[in-house]
């Protein structure tokens, strides 16, 4: 059945293809109405794009016919849907705020996740308030979380979306297995007055591990054996992270039916909590619960994560673009787009069905961005008059906290819808060589017109909200989660594993007793050796 509605899709396509956007806002002047979702103060606005009735209508029919709607209660429900793992997939139940009992196998996992939550809070608030101290009695001034993936990107994302609300001690990242990444930050702290959070739900990843053990040779140095005052730590393996000797009363446990890049609802978000305290903490999982209730309830076709998720596919299956480029025109969720990358192309960048078919629609397109305005003076070159269409996804909110830099904002969301008008309305041949003439340009620059038009009818959609709350950043993750499942769904993937970065994980551990070597290289393939006597060759000097 979903076959038949894939090629009445591209069929419909081919009918509406030649219809600009401006056409249909010509036909049908409500358009904006029809083609909106307004969730309390959050409106997604999908009339820029080429939908139209009809094709809104096949879309949902192809979500239906893909068994979304049992497949999101299995979801929610603690089925285990990440099937090619053998769990649950249940990030939703860690802000469940209306505590209905939701069942893993036989066991409510509701008391569980309220214990923890407590914890954490007790956790947060003797950090803030400096009653947990370092080992000297001190207040802790600065938090270090060690992480990478989704033990990183979400807490480090969201601490700095919500900067306004950040008013316990400095918070701070540390990644990369580089070096410069530690050491460019270690020597900016004192560790008399820093803890680290090690964050790892597996407490095996090698970058994670290795900057851990960094951490704790240079706190040694400095205080000794109180080191383990100065860490704790979040993880699904609690025999591992004793190994390494943090004290059990400063570890924060979870389940493994929560995906790395689903946990910062959980534990992975102590340092959010550090920084914006229990209860705004609270406030961002009664955003998330909002959207998941949403989600669950609102017909598929006034469904901001189905809407979402079916241009998605509109725009990658149907209509061949494959790439979206997140634009949110506020400088704090500047780490969203890599947040999104994971989220999107770790779930979603996958080539066969949970049956072990091959997908015959391509997945997981390529999700990148930047904040606006900065892209604008960058790579919207490419957006407007490239030879590649790329849906563009707007975010904006409607006010800013800086209430005396008001120009600012003016001038910001200005400049957000004056880019999805550009990318739609476009500029033609006649209209530039009227502008030019009436301008009185040379001959020249008249004969050069066509650089200066722009195609048009390139789709977008916007996402405005109030502010950039705590709430609102809750709603605005779980859509994007949504959104991977919904398309997940449809391409009959499993959005919740993550095969694909192992090979490279294990040929890097065969690599590593190579590094330093001058020879052993013989098995290799040509390119690799040939790297590694060139590494060996520049490591002589
Ligand atoms: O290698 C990918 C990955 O497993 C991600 O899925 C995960 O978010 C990240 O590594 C970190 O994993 P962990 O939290 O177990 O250290």
């Amino acid at each position: 059945m979903s076959a038949d509605i894939w090629s009445e899709l591209a069929e419909y396509n081919k009918e509406i293809e030649a219809t600009s956007l401006i056409e249909l806002f010509e036909r049908d002047p409500a358009r904006f109405e029809t083609f909106s979702i307004t969730l309390d103060d959050m409106l997604l606005d999908f009339s820029k794009t080429s939908l139209d009735e009809t094709a809104r209508n096949l879309l949902v029919k192809l979500a239906e016919a893909s068994g979304l709607a049992d497949k999101r209660e299995a979801m929610f429900k603690g089925a285990r849907i990440n099937r090619t793992e053998g769990r649950a997939a249940l990030h939703t139940a860690l802000r469940n705020r209306s505590n209905e009992p939701v069942f893993v196998g036989d066991e409510d996992v509701m008391p569980g996740i309220n214990d923890t939550l407590g914890q954490m809070a007790a956790f947060a608030s003797g950090i803030r308030s400096g009653e947990i101290g370092a080992s000297d009695g001190s207040a802790f001034t600065d938090v270090v979380n060690i992480g990478i993936g989704g033990s990183d990107l979400g807490p480090a994302m969201a601490t700095r979306a919500l900067a306004p609300y950040h008013d316990g001690p400095r918070l701070h990242f540390v990644s990369n297995i580089d070096s410069a990444d530690i050491a460019d930050l270690l020597k900016k702290l004192d560790p008399a007055r820093t803890l680290f959070i090690v964050a790892s739900k597996t407490f095996t990843t090698i970058e994670t591990m290795t900057n851990a053990e960094t951490a704790k040779n240079w706190m040694t140095r400095a205080v000794g054996e109180k080191a383990t005052n100065h860490f704790a730590a979040v993880s699904t393996a609690l025999e591992r992270t004793s190994a390494f000797g943090i004290a059990p009363e400063r570890v924060f446990g979870f389940e493994d039916w929560v995906g790395g890049r689903y946990s910062v609802w959980g534990p992975i978000g102590l340092p959010l909590m550090i920084a914006i305290g229990p209860e705004r903490f609270t406030e961002f999982l009664e955003g998330g619960h909002a959207m998941d209730r949403h989600f669950r309830r609102a017909p598929l076709d006034k469904n901001m994560p189905v809407m979402l998720g079916l241009i998605g596919i509109w725009h990658n299956n149907i209509r061949g673009y494959g790439s979206r480029a997140v634009l949110p025109y506020d400088q704090r969720l500047a780490r969203l787009p890599a947040y999104l990358q994971q989220l999107d192309m770790e779930s979603n960048g996958k080539s066969f069905t949970v049956e072990g078919e091959a997908v015959p629609q391509k997945t997981g397109p390529i999700v990148w961005g930047e904040p606006g305005t900065n892209g604008q003076h960058a790579f919207y070159q490419l957006i407007h008059q490239g030879s590649q269409v790329i849906p563009c996804e707007f975010l904006v909110a409607a006010q800013s906290h800086e209430t005396d830099l008001q120009n600012h904002h003016h001038l910001l969301l200005a400049n957000c819808l004056a880019q999805s008008e550009a990318l739609m309305r476009g500029r033609s041949l006649a209209e530039v060589i009227e502008n030019l003439t009436a301008m009185g340009a040379s001959q020249e620059r008249l004969d050069a017109a066509v650089h200066q038009t722009f195609p048009g009818n390139r789709p977008s959609t916007t996402l405005i909200y109030r502010k950039l709350d705590p709430y609102t950043l809750g709603r605005i993750i779980a859509l994007y989660e949504h959104r991977v499942f919904v398309e997940g769904v449809i391409w009959g993937i499993n959005s919740f594993d993550q095969w694909g970065v192992e090979l490279g994980k294990e040929l890097a551990a065969t690599l590593l007793p190579l590094i330093g070597e001058e020879s052993g290289f013989d098995e290799k393939d040509g390119s690799t050796r040939g790297l590694l006597e060139t590494i060996a060759r520049l490591r002589r000097k």
